[in-house]
C-alpha cells in the first residue's frame, strides 16, 4: 500500500471533488473557499453566522462551483459531526479541509480571564480536533485527502501577552503532525500554513496593508487572497507530495 501511495502521480485536482472550510464566513477562510473553488471544488462553508456565509456562499456559486452552508460552533463536536454528515448526505464525499476557524485576543497568563483563556484554546485547537475527528472518516472512504491547519507566528514563537493564542496555536501545530503520522497511509496529507499578520476583522485596527504591524518591523501585512493561494497551492499537491510540514508566509524567523 505505501509503495503505491508514494508513487508519483499527476496533482490532487480538486474539480468534482469537495472541500469543507471553517471559519468561511470572511477573512482567511472566506478567500480559501474562493480560491478553491476556483479551481472547481464544492464547498462546505461553515462558522456561526449565516448571512456572512451565505455572502461567501453566493460568491462560490458566481465562480461556478457549488456551496452548502451549514453553520456550526466548532467548539462543539456535535455540530461539527452535522457539518461532515450533511457534506456527505449533499456531494457524497470529503476530499479536502481547511481549519480557519480562531480567535484570539492578547493576555498574559497573570491578567488573563480564565473562562476567555479557555474559550480561545476551546475554539482553536479543540475545534481542530473536532472537525478533523468529523471530517476523517468520509475522507479515509473517499480514498485520500487534505487537511490545511492555519496556524500562526505565535504558535512558533513567543511574543509577550499572547499565551492562549499561543498554546493554541502551539497544539494545532503538534496536532497537524501527529494526525500526518496517523493518516498518511490512507493518502491523507495533513500541512499548517503559517499566515503572517493579515488584515482581517481578527486584526480591524490593529494592522494596515502593506504597513509592518507594532513591534514586527520585517513584516507585511497581506491581504487574505495571499494565504489562500498556498493553501490552494498546497491542497492539489500530488499523492505523494508533503506532508507534516509547516509552510510560513512570515517575513521573520520563528
Ligand atoms: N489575520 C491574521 O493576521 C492571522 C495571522 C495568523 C493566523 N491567523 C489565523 O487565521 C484564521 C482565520 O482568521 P482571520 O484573520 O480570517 O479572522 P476572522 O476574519 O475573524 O475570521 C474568523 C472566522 O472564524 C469563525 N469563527 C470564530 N469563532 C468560531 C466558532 N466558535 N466556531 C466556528 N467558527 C468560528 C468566524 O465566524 P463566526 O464568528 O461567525 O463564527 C470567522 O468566519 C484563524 O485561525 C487565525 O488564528 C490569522
Amino acid at each position: 500500500m505505501a509503495s503505491q501511495i508514494l508513487s508519483n502521480s499527476d496533482e490532487f485536482d480538486l474539480s468534482k471533488r469537495v472541500a469543507v472550510i471553517t471559519g468561511a464566513g470572511r477573512g482567511i477562510g472566506r478567500a480559501c473557499a474562493l480560491q478553491l473553488a476556483s479551481v472547481g471544488a464544492d464547498i462546505v462553508l461553515t462558522s456561526r453566522t449565516t448571512t456572512e456565509l451565505e455572502a461567501v456562499g453566493a460568491e462560490v456559486e458566481a465562480l461556478g462551483s457549488k456551496a452548502l452552508i451549514v453553520p456550526c460552533d466548532v467548539s462543539e463536536y456535535g455540530a461539527c459531526d452535522e457539518v461532515a454528515r450533511k457534506a456527505v448526505d449533499v456531494f457524497g464525499r470529503i476530499d479536502v479541509l481547511v481549519n480557519s476557524a480562531g480567535t484570539g485576543a492578547p493576555c498574559t497568563v497573570v491578567d488573563a480571564e480564565p473562562a476567555e483563556w479557555t474559550r480561545v484554546v476551546t475554539l482553536n485547537l479543540v475545534g481542530a480536533f473536532n472537525i478533523s475527528h468529523a471530517v476523517l472518516p468520509h475522507m479515509i472512504e473517499a480514498g485520500g485527502g487534505r487537511i490545511i491547519m492555519i496556524g500562526s507566528g505565535h504558535g512558533h514563537s513567543v511574543t509577550g501577552g499572547f499565551s492562549a493564542y499561543g498554546a493554541s496555536k502551539a497544539g494545532v501545530s503538534h496536532l497537524m503532525k501527529t494526525l500526518s503520522e496517523e493518516v498518511w497511509a490512507h493518502g491523507i496529507d495533513v500541512n499548517e500554513v503559517i499566515p503572517g499578520p493579515v488584515a482581517t476583522k481578527l486584526t480591524e485596527g490593529l494592522v494596515a496593508v502593506g504597513e509592518a504591524p507594532a513591534g514586527l518591523p520585517s513584516e507585511r501585512v497581506k491581504l487574505p487572497h495571499e494565504v489562500a493561494e498556498l493553501v490552494g497551492w498546497l491542497a492539489q499537491q500530488r499523492i505523494g507530495g508533503p506532508t507534516g510540514q509547516i509552510f510560513s508566509l512570515a517575513r521573520r524567523a520563528l
